[in-house]
């Protein structure tokens, strides 16, 4: 077993705002939740809140994440942000691809995108991305965009209702060798710090158009549930605000901002 090593993973920080200050704890309940709780006490902009287990793991639409020990990256970035809400769902595509290429770059595995924020290797999840964001009349007060990234996970850790559709790098790669969690978490801080700096500078078009590198699923057939209704179409592309384009059977372009898609 490797362990997760902060003064390692300060080590490799290259940047100067994401991963500057890092807290960590062995367990926590969740590491957005401490990332929640340290951002009332005044953590600074651009924290991240590492963990080596979470005991309640959150993630989207209400679901609880397994998040078991000396395995896996729970982490959290906390961001206080002067932007619009508006235009807080990038955050979430800035740390898609952060993961994708940090996964490409350290393992050579060919990561894929299932919009918004899924990371699969051969068609099976290895990574979630949950963005939060607490707003005071109308302002950002903080947004906190959760991730896990299953590392050396093996099979017998899922339970059966994912082991099919869930896996980890360590399985993908199909070797024995445990991936460096310490160098994987710097990494994804470091994109993490580059593309954020980029989306403050130009906007997100430098994200999207890495974005679009990784998005396996352009002219895909796809069931998507959008607050409690089911629209179908065909996959046409992510438009400049990260939302999903579908064209329905009435060729209309609809517009899809959040929601889980079914193929
Ligand atoms: C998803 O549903 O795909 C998103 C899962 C996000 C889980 C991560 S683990 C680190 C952070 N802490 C949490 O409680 N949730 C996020």
């Amino acid at each position: 077993m490797e362990f997760i090593d902060i003064f390692e993973i300060k080590k490799g920080i290259k940047g100067t705002f994401i991963g500057k200050n890092l807290y960590y704890e062995e367990k926590v309940d969740s590491t957005s939740n401490l990332a929640r709780d340290l951002a009332a006490k005044g953590a600074k902009n651009g924290s991240a809140v590492i963990a080596d287990c979470q005991e309640k793991g959150r993630g989207r639409n209400g679901k609880t994440w397994s998040s078991p020990c000396g395995c896996n990256i729970y982490m959290s970035i906390l961001l206080k942000p002067k932007f619009s809400p508006e235009i807080a769902q990038g955050m979430t595509l800035i740390a898609a691809v952060s993961v994708a290429d940090s996964i490409l770059e350290l393992t050579g595995l060919a990561p894929k995108i299932k919009w918004p924020n899924d990371i699969l290797i051969n068609s099976r999840k290895v990574s979630g991305i949950l963005t939060e964001m607490s707003t005071r009349n109308k302002l950002i007060d903080h947004i906190i965009v959760g991730i896990i990234l299953n590392v050396n996970a093996e099979r017998d850790s899922f339970g059966p209702e994912i082991r099919d559709i869930a896996s980890s790098l360590l399985i993908e790669s199909g070797k024995e060798e445990h991936i460096d969690r310490n160098r994987m978490i710097s990494s994804i801080l470091n994109k993490f710090d580059r593309y954020y700096e980029m989306f403050l500078s130009t906007g997100l078009s430098p994200v999207l158009e890495q974005y679009q590198k990784y998005f396996g699923m352009m002219g895909k057939e796809i069931e998507i549930k959008v607050n409690g209704k089911t629209v179908k179409g065909i996959i046409a592309g992510i438009d400049p605000m990260g939302a999903l384009l579908l064209k329905t059977a009435d060729n209309q372009l609809e517009r899809v901002v959040s929601g889980e898609i079914n193929f």
